[in-house]
Formats: structure tokens, C-alpha cells, sequence
């Protein structure tokens, strides 16, 4: 077999080097990771991807996140301005700004992409979904985090406008064209100026509810608010006095078998 020559030897070494150095707090590995699932929230959520090679290089929000990642990627390390050149360059060149303090999460998609900002201490979680115009961004009276999180699962339609440090539930959306400045709760959804919710926690709002099966319980949810009590007291009991935990563990399983019985009696069951 040829020997490498010290010159290969050498670049290898460099690459290997550089590699180790770069992912020494994991941060490489989350990015490439990351990127992977971009691609694969294209194909999943955008029924035109025909494609891999049409997801890579038809879609400029693919572009800015992918830009986007290695910014985040070298400002994370350190790297000063350069990222926020960078990211300039990517407004410049897919209509897209994003700072690169943004924490993003997996499975991004900016579907058609123009004029959309995502501002600096914006916090985005997994599956989140933009299309063209959004607007993350601040009310200009907040200092610090002064930009939203949107949970995973977040859909914010075309134009959208989400200023303030401002929280957006967990699969909640955003309608086309809303602004919202106050916090949305999990599964609803917000639409106009200023943004109303016209569906909360998956339920219509203002529409005449017709569940009789589900009836509000006051007495279970007391108990129920009581036993969480309970159970962070007990919590707090075995931190306190570790030589008991044995015991208290042993109480709270067969606690919580007695209360899975009374709690499904409440849901009708029967005992
Ligand atoms: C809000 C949205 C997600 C629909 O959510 P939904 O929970 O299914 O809501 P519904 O369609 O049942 O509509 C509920 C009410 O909100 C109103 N509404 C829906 N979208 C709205 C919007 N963007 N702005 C203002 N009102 C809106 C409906 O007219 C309806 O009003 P009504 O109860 O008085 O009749 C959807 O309308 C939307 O805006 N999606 C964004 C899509 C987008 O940006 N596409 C761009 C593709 S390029």
C-alpha cells in the first residue's frame, strides 16, 4: 500500500484538529443535525417539494436557515461581527434577516421567505413554521429579551407581526396578516389587528358548547390542585430527610394507584 505523504498527513491532521476543536461543546454536531431536519420539514410540510434537489435549491427559507446556522454556529463560539455580516449578506440574498443570537430549533421552515426578520433574543422551538413577511420582533419599549418564544409546533402566517417578549403556546397559529403582542396559550389560534383568539386550547371560541359528557368538575379539579400541592410538599420532604425516602416513596406509588382509580371514577368510569 502508498504510504500518505507528509502532506496529506498534515492536512488530515488540521481537518481533525479543527473538527474537535469546533465541536468541543457538541455545538457542530447539533448543527448539522439541525440542518438535516430543515431539509426534512420542507418535504414534510410543502407538498410542491417534488424533491431533495428541489428542497436544496428552490427554497431560500432553506437558504437563510442554512445560513443562519452556521452564523448562530460562529457567534456562539465567539467570532465577532463576522456572524452579523453574515447574516447581513443572507438578508441580501434571500430577503431573510435573522441575527445569529437566535436560538432556532429543529425542523425550521420559512415557506416563500421575503421579509421576514426574526429578531435577536428571539427563541424558537422545534416544527415551527413561518411563511413570507412575518415579523419576530420587538416593541422598541423592552430592553433585554425583548423579542418572542414560540414553542414547538408554532404556525405564523403570511405577514404576521409577534413583537415583544411574548410567549406563543405550544401548536398554536398565528393568522395571516395578525398582530399580536400578548401572550397565546397552547393549541389556539390568533387572527386580526390586534390579534383575538378565535380558537382556544382547540376549542371554537364563542361557538355554543355542546359537550354534555365533559361538564366542568370544581370538586376534582380542587383535588386535583391539592394533590400536585401534596406532592411537591413530598418532594421537598425527601430532599430534606433523605433517610426517609424509601418510605415516602413507597406511600406516594401506592397514593397514586388510589388516586388513578378516584380520578378515573371522575371521568366516569364508575368505581
Ligand atoms: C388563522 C388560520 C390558521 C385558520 O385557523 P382556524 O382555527 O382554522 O380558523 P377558522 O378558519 O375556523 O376561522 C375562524 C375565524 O377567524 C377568521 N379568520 C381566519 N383567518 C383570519 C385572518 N388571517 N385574519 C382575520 N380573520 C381570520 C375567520 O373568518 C373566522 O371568523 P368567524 O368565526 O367570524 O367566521 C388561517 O386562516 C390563516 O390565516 N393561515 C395562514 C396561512 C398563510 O399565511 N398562508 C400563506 C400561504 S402563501
Amino acid at each position: 500500500m502508498k504510504k500518505p505523504s507528509k502532506k496529506n498527513i498534515a492536512f488530515l491532521s488540521l481537518a481533525g484538529g479543527a473538527w474537535l476543536w469546533l465541536n468541543r461543546h457538541g455545538d457542530l454536531h447539533v448543527t448539522l443535525k439541525s440542518l438535516k431536519s430543515d431539509v426534512a420539514a420542507i418535504r414534510e410540510r410543502d407538498p410542491a417539494a417534488a424533491n431533495l434537489i428541489e428542497a436544496l435549491t428552490c427554497y431560500s427559507g432553506l437558504h437563510a436557515i442554512m445560513i443562519h446556522r452556521l452564523t448562530h454556529f460562529f457567534f456562539n463560539q465567539g467570532v465577532p461581527v463576522a456572524p452579523r455580516i453574515v447574516s447581513q449578506m443572507n438578508r441580501f440574498l434571500t430577503g431573510i434577516e435573522i441575527h445569529p443570537a437566535a436560538e432556532i430549533g429543529e425542523g425550521f421552515f420559512i415557506d416563500h421567505g421575503s421579509g421576514v426578520v426574526i429578531g435577536e433574543t428571539t427563541e424558537i422551538g422545534d416544527n415551527v413554521t413561518l411563511y413570507q413577511g412575518v415579523t419576530l420582533g420587538g416593541t422598541g419599549k423592552e430592553h433585554g429579551k425583548r423579542h418572542p418564544t414560540l414553542e414547538d409546533g408554532v404556525t405564523v402566517g403570511a405577514g404576521a407581526k409577534v413583537l415583544g417578549s411574548i410567549t406563543v403556546g405550544e401548536n398554536a397559529k398565528i393568522g395571516a396578516g395578525s398582530v399580536v403582542i400578548h401572550d397565546v396559550p397552547p393549541n389556539s389560534t390568533v387572527v386580526g389587528n390586534p390579534g383575538r383568539p378565535v380558537r382556544e386550547r382547540g376549542r371554537k371560541v364563542g361557538a355554543a358548547d355542546l359537550d354534555w359528557t365533559h361538564l366542568p368538575d370544581p370538586v376534582a379539579d380542587a383535588m386535583q390542585s391539592l394533590v400536585r400541592r401534596v406532592v411537591e410538599l413530598e418532594n421537598e420532604f425527601k430532599t430534606a430527610f433523605p433517610e426517609k425516602r424509601e418510605t415516602i416513596e413507597k406511600a406516594q406509588g401506592e397514593g397514586e394507584r388510589e388516586l388513578e382509580r378516584i380520578f378515573e371514577y371522575y371521568d366516569g368510569s364508575g368505581i
